[in-house]
């Protein structure tokens, strides 16, 4: 385990986490309900939200960013996911699949381009490395990258491209070299705009509907050779490595999702009465009560200390690995637990869209799913542990 300090928060921390806890239940709250509902992405919030700061909380100011560290970034997150996941996964995906990937592999001109807009909020950044065939078994890419003097000319379809239908900067990963499989795969940074770059149809979800998800079809899209991320074969990686960062993000919002939901059902079990006392008093709820508390303490100590080894990582180089996948396998079951529980013990009420509590549950399956299914992080754990690959 990481060194925890016992008190890891400054005062920086902490005037971060209470905007970010402002902003939310002033200008999130009202809406949370209705976006869901219609499923519209939340571009004015979002768009707030960049002017904030919160879009690019670890990247340096000269990239326009907030320039603060890992644990202020999960503080800030935990606060809006409690509110929407919604906004939730969009600024995760943002500032950690697309600005912190750019930052870490990217050139200086990569950066200055491709970095500054997105992690100021002017637009929104997305990753792009699932196909139709290719989930979990991530090197198992098909789409073609192919050089053609000074450019790449991309074509394939990719999928589950978390803000796919709005973003206007993509990280792309695609094979230059099949034969080599994994280590054939390259990483390319695409503007949205690019001919030959179409979106598909918005998929229908069960969850966080108010963000956009999208395909990704490329047909002779053809992009300049200098916006290769890496060099080439490096794509795999690069993926993974932004992965564990993106999984910290994952397991934020998992946690704000249980929050928001054992919130609500702490304040039912002490209110509502039945057989003439509150239903709380019955240990059948009240230990549930315990078992949720617990699983969201321990969940957000997974968070910090995956933080504090993705901070320590910007000095030593070191994997965080290990931190990352045990935050997101910990915190997004406790998430479908603490969902799950809170529906129940709100009976009837938990069933119904006049409460959240619906919302909560159908929002926190999809943070046992992407940026690594649960087996996926069991997976990653337990080689690291037994020294396999
Ligand atoms: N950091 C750095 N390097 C890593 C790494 C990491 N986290 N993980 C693996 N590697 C390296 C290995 O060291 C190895 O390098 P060498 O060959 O040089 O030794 C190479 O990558 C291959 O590693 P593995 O043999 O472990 O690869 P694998 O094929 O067994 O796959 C896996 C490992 C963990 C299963 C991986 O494929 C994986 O994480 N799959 C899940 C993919 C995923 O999370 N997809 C979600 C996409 S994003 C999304 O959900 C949508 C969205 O928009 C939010």
């Amino acid at each position: 385990m990481t060194d925890l300090p016992i008190h890891p928060l400054s005062s920086e921390h902490k005037m971060l986490r209470d905007a970010a806890r402002d902003f939310a239940q002033k200008e999130i709250a009202p809406i949370a309900a209705e976006l869901d509902e219609s499923g519209e992405f939340p571009h004015k919030t979002m768009k707030k939200m960049g002017e904030l700061g919160f879009m690019g909380i670890e990247i340096p100011e000269e990239y326009g960013g907030a320039g603060m560290d890992a644990l202020a970034y999960v503080l800030a997150l935990e606060e809006i996911c409690k509110v929407d996941a919604s906004h939730g996964v969009i600024m995760s995906v943002n500032n950690s699949l697309y600005c912190h990937g750019i930052l870490k592999f990217g050139t200086e001109e990569q950066r200055r381009k491709f970095v500054t807009p997105i992690a100021s909020g002017q637009a929104i950044g997305a990753y792009s490395l699932t196909e139709p065939q290719s989930g979990s078994d991530a090197g198992a890419i098909r789409s073609l990258a192919t050089r053609d003097g000074d450019f790449y000319v991309l074509n394939g379809r990719k999928s589950w491209v978390t803000s796919g239908p709005v973003a206007s900067y993509f990280v792309v990963f695609m094979m230059t070299n099949p034969e080599k499989k994994q280590k054939g795969v390259s990483a390319f940074l695409v503007e949205g705009n690019t001919p030959g770059l179409t979106r598909g149809k918005k998929e229908p979800k069960l969850g966080i509907r108010a963000s956009a998800t999208s395909e990704l079809i490329f047909e002779n899209c053809r992009i300049p050779a200098e916006n290769r991320l890496g060099a080439e074969g490096e794509g795999f990686k690069i993926a993974m490595t932004v992965l564990d960062a993106g999984r910290i993000g994952i397991a934020t919002q998992a946690l704000g999702i249980a929050e928001a939901a054992y919130e609500a059902a702490r304040q039912y079990a002490a209110q509502r009465e039945s057989f003439g006392q509150p239903i709380g008093a019955f240990q059948g709820t009240g230990f549930k009560i315990a078992d949720m508390k617990t699983r969201i303490e321990a969940s957000r100590l997974l968070i910090y200390n995956a933080a504090i080894a993705k901070e320590k990582s910007k000095l030593t180089g070191d994997r965080y690995s290990l931190e990352a996948s045990m935050a997101k396998l910990f915190a997004s079951e406790t998430a479908m637990y603490v969902t799950h529980q809170a529906v129940q013990i709100h009976g009837g009420m938990g069933y119904s869209k006049e409460l959240p509590v619906e919302r909560y549950f159908r929002d926190a399956k999809i943070t046992e799913i992407y940026e690594g299914t649960s087996e996926i992080q069991r997976l990653v754990i337990s080689r690291s542990e037994l020294g396999l690959r």
